[in-house]
């Protein structure tokens, strides 16, 4: 008899840490970064402050980019550009704080964002959830204390299964 189907967080594959600092967050990010190639989605969660954008700035180091990352304001997403030796991905930082209404996405070209070749990760998702791709990496991030940032890694779908079983390895052994 095959196992019935589970909501990602019910499975096994999910991960949940702890990140004592600012710096081991951005650690963390690199390391995932540096695992993620054309077409991932990535999903970051949590309340104002809880290090989403830390975690982005990790994730593009990851990437081989250097320059600044804050979250996007007005413009809802910057573009970052990965290295060479990362195929020079396109890096999407979206924020969708500001968006009040899922019908905004479309004046945003979301859609096409996710359908490019790129690597697309989200602040606010909760905001668009009902406009999302069904398969993608949701990374939940909740406040412990004031250095430490509770992580919970929950992959959706074939794809973000293998890359959390291959981070998880890289990173924790
Ligand atoms: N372990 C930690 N990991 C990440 N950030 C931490 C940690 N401990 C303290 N911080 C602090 O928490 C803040 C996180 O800010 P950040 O902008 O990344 O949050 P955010 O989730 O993107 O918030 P927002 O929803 O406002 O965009 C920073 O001031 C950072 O220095
Ligand atoms: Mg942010």
């Amino acid at each position: 008899m095959t196992e019935p189907l589970l909501p990602a967080a019910q499975t096994p594959h999910v991960l949940d840490f702890i990140s004592h600092s600012q710096a081991q967050t951005e650690r963390i990010g690199m390391r995932l970064g540096q695992l993620l190639r054309a077409g991932d989605l990535v999903l970051l969660s949590g309340p104002l402050g809880a290090g989403k954008t830390h975690l982005i700035k990790g994730i593009a180091r990851g990437l081989g980019y250097d320059g600044p990352v804050t979250s996007p304001t007005f413009v809802l997403i910057n573009e970052y550009r990965a290295d060479a030796a990362h195929g020079r991905l396109p890096i999407y930082h979206v924020d969708l704080y500001r968006v009040s209404d899922v019908t905004e996405l479309a004046t945003i070209g979301l859609e096409e964002i996710w359908l490019a070749d790129g690597v697309c990760l989200v602040e606010w998702p909760e905001r668009a959830a009902a406009a999302l791709p069904p398969e993608n990496l949701q990374i939940a991030l909740s406040y412990v204390s004031e250095t430490k940032r509770r992580l919970r890694l929950m992959p959706r779908g074939a794809r973000y299964q293998a890359l959390l079983a291959t981070f998880k390895e890289a990173t924790f052994g």
